[in-house]
């Protein structure tokens, strides 16, 4: 049974931080785990330009520094944290121009561009209801200028069961899109289906730079728990996100894609912030916030198939894939865990006194990250 797990620095390539002093309760968290962030657009209101992105990239690094300088943390710690690399994201409108899209690639601040479906999730109002019919110009301007699209996958017909709206996607957008945009480079975001790691799988060319065309982030509550979870002795509003938790069957396929080696597949958290009570209140909020004990969570699911054996399938998974697939660097440093037990809190402190209650809250996880240099 291996003991100690190390590997490059991983990043987190999807990821919800807020903004204001919820940004300022969680950014720390991410910023002790992973080197770099893909952050997600959907504050309110949403990041739709390359100038609020830039903002926004400034918010989360004064954030840190305040961090820094007022959290109980170690001069290693605060050195690991002073290095995150927040890479920013624009939210897709029906107003989004192709204009926006050659800033964003000229910027180098802005690394993706992401797709709500209006009134697929948590504050995505202001997203595209019809993709192809909206938006071919920026699509076109994507695919000319290499800038990925991360796509939330769900359709939001209310008549589509909600358990089957991805499977729905796949053939509705996905499938359609790839074969109008060709050239445009996708994430199929947080993909929780077997028909998705299929899709993703048999689908993900290269383009003529030799860059992949199709990838997928997954979650670590995805690889780890079917639905069943969200009834286990009553309502579990904890355990509740978007796309939600699908069938054991499904777990299957996300543990086999995610353990496969191959490169479309990384990191994704989604770990997504909200107060204890607006998740356990009569509508509560879709989002589990997993980010401070993600990658305890990622290595238990790589050891439930036997997959942590070979430490360099988690190591492609966290840390090399997404790198390779946004033109990236891979991390310098090192990233350790040692099988060592640790208790989830049942809360940590947020905005409101109500706190936050993290994914997997008063569980015992086996692997405790000792260090990020
Ligand atoms: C996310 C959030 O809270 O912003 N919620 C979620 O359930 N994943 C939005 C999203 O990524 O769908
Ligand atoms: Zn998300």
């Amino acid at each position: 049974m291996i003991q100690t797990i190390q590997i490059a620095p991983p990043d987190d390539w999807h990821l919800h931080l807020r903004d204001g002093e919820a940004l300022e309760c969680v950014v720390a968290a991410t910023a002790l785990n992973f080197r770099r962030a893909i952050v997600m657009p959907n504050l309110r209101p949403p990041v739709t330009t390359v100038d609020q992105a830039v903002a926004y990239r400034g918010r989360i690094l004064a954030a840190i520094e305040k961090a820094c300088a007022t959290g109980n943390y170690t001069v290693e710690e605060k050195a690991a944290m002073r290095r995150f690399d927040p890479l920013m994201v624009l939210y897709l409108t029906g107003a989004t121009s192709p204009h926006e899209i050659e800033k964003a690639a000229n910027s180098g601040v802005v690394k993706a561009v992401k797709l709500y479906p209006a009134g697929a999730t948590t504050n995505s109002d202001a997203g595209v209801s019809d993709l192809l019919g909206q938006c071919g110009a920026v699509l076109h301007a994507m695919e000319e200028h290499g800038v990925p699209l991360l796509v939330h996958g769900e359709v939001t017909d209310t008549d589509v069961d909600v358990f089957d709206r991805e499977a729905a996607f796949v053939e509705t957008v996905m499938r359609p899109l790839r074969t109008r945009f060709p050239n445009l480079r996708v994430v199929f975001e947080h993909i929780t289906t077997e028909q998705a790691a299929t899709f993703v799988t048999e689908n993900s060319g290269r383009d003529s730079q030799g860059r992949l065309l199709l990838a997928a982030t997954i979650t670590p509550q995805h690889l780890l728990y079917n639905r069943n979870a969200l009834f286990k002795g009553g309502l579990q509003p904890h355990w509740y996100c978007l796309p939600v938790l699908k069938r054991e069957v499904h777990r299957k396929a996300l543990l086999k894609a995610a353990t496969s080696g191959l490169p479309q597949f990384f990191l994704g958290t989604d770990s997504a912030p909200h107060a204890k009570h607006l998740k356990e209140m009569s509508c509560g909020c879709a989002g589990c916030y997993s980010a401070p004990y993600a990658m305890a969570m990622y290595a238990e699911a790589f050891e439930q198939v036997g997959a942590l054996n070979d430490v360099s399938l988690f190591e492609q998974f966290c840390s090399l894939n997404g790198p390779a697939f946004y033109g990236l660097p891979v991390n310098e440093g090192a990233f350790v865990m040692q099988r060592k037990k640790f208790e989830v809190p049942t809360s940590l402190p947020f905005v409101t006194e109500s706190g936050i209650v993290p994914l997997r809250a008063g569980e015992t996880l086996d692997w405790t990250v000792t260090r990020l240099v």
